[in-house]
């Protein structure tokens, strides 16, 4: 259970906030790098609670400035993209990628009042199909290659949602391997059964139920928290326990095996909205050759039912569900931690301690600076296939147990 106070400093991401600040201490995906093709290459961004446009210009050039004109605030987004600068849809002030107004077309010739103009602006950059964002402090560290967005010879599939609710509970619900036994099992049943698709719910129910969590371990690694589970898939020896997957500061989480490797990515968008992004990728057997992609489209993930109600027939939507369900800004004043949250409080104390690190002029973990640190962060993943390796755990395969710094014994 929190505080008030301590809910907010977790939760709110708005400049000047605590969390803000360290939110902004990393690059967001803002986009999917084809979204800004076609009849209107601009998108309106909201992100940690600034409102920006980013545009691509004619050259292919990519800008993210305040999406309010300076003249009388007109939405950037209606703009033209020329080959210079964006240029606002009302009256024609163009700004660059500086968020410099370069051109304000209607004022007299003799003025250079447009000098005088400039928009807060933030670089971006594109990598892995997605643009990317940094709204902090200069200089600005590398855009992290993790290895799912610097491979090569892979097919990516993106798509994602606007979620109504706060990043941080979506992001608790990846630090809690129990909730899988009872919100994808039996309540998943029980959907189905409602339904009709399965079996009448009093014979469902009466069963065992499967997959139950024995034992859950939390690691620190240089990048976040790896995961580990006893289940009935598998016991200590196997590789859910003994590779686990990772959740990488401050809110991708890692999960897949065999030929598919997923991110799943919470961008704070402001204190009450999250871009939940879903990034795969598929890795060809040893030796095949990825089909050729020219673009990757964006597709949408359905949040609701046609009934207007949150989807809950399949384990993505049950997973929304429990965000979206949990309200707008989870009230952890009023919570219950029990002994299945052991990874959520371990991820509590990480934030607090990484918000620190910046409160004291630090850079955070996952900050990259040296570009040959920087070619391809090779992650952990149970049962995966990595390119360039025969075995399934790839670099990982054939690794000792970590010492699973905080664990959960359920039996
Ligand atoms: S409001 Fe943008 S040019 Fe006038
Ligand atoms: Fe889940």
């Amino acid at each position: 259970m929190l505080t008030q106070g301590q809910n907010e400093r977790l939760t709110r991401v708005g400049p000047g906030t605590p969390m803000g600040e360290l939110m902004r201490r990393y690059w967001h995906p803002i986009a999917a790098a084809s979204e800004l093709s076609g009849e209107q290459p601009t998108k309106p961004v909201r992100l940690l609670g600034e409102d920006l446009v980013l545009y691509r210009l004619r050259g292919g050039r990519l800008g993210l400035i305040t999406n309010r004109c300076a003249h009388r605030g007109m939405d950037l987004s209606y703009g033209i993209p020329e080959e210079d600068g964006l240029r606002c849809a009302y009256h024609g002030w163009m700004y660059d990628v500086s968020g410099q107004c370069i051109e304000q077309p209607s004022e007299p010739s003799r003025s250079n009042y447009k000098a005088e103009i400039k928009l807060t602006a933030y670089p971006v950059e594109e990598l892995g199909g997605l643009v990317w964002a940094y709204l902090g402090p200069t200089p600005a560290p590398l855009v992290p290659r993790w290895d799912m967005f610097a491979w090569d010879n892979v097919t990516r599939e993106i798509s994602a949602v606007m979620l109504p609710c706060n990043w941080l509970q979506t992001v608790d619900n990846a630090l809690d391997p129990a909730h899988f036994e009872h919100l994808h099992g039996y309540y998943g049943s029980w959907v189905m059964s409602q339904r009709g698709t399965s079996e009448e719910w009093d014979v469902v129910r009466s069963r065992p139920r499967a997959g139950h969590h024995y034992r859950i371990g939390f690691d620190r690694f240089e990048h976040g928290i790896i995961k580990r589970r006893v289940t009935d898939a598998g016991d200590e020896n196997s590789d859910i326990w003994k590779i686990g997957h990772p959740i990488i500061f401050p809110y991708t989480l890692r999960i897949g095996g065999g030929e598919q490797h997923t991110f799943l990515l919470r961008v704070p968008v402001d204190d009450e909205n999250t871009w939940y992004v879903r990034y795969i990728v598929r890795v060809p057997e040893q030796g095949q050759q990825a089909p050729p992609q020219d673009a990757i489209p964006l597709g949408e993930i359905p949040l609701y039912d046609p009934r207007g109600r949150l989807k809950n027939d399949t384990i993505p939507s049950q997973d929304q569900l429990a965000w979206v369900g949990q309200g707008a800004i989870s009230d952890r004043t009023t919570e219950h931690l029990g002994v299945t949250d052991t990874g959520v409080i371990m991820y509590r104390r990480m934030l607090e301690e990484q918000m620190s690190i910046v409160a004291e002029g630090g850079d955070p973990i996952n900050t990259f600076r040296d570009p040959a640190a920087n070619e391809c962060i090779l992650l952990p993943i149970e049962g995966g296939r990595y390119p360039g390796y025969d075995v399934e755990g790839g670099p990982f395969a054939g690794q000792e147990s970590h010492r699973a710094e905080a664990e959960a014994n359920l039996v």
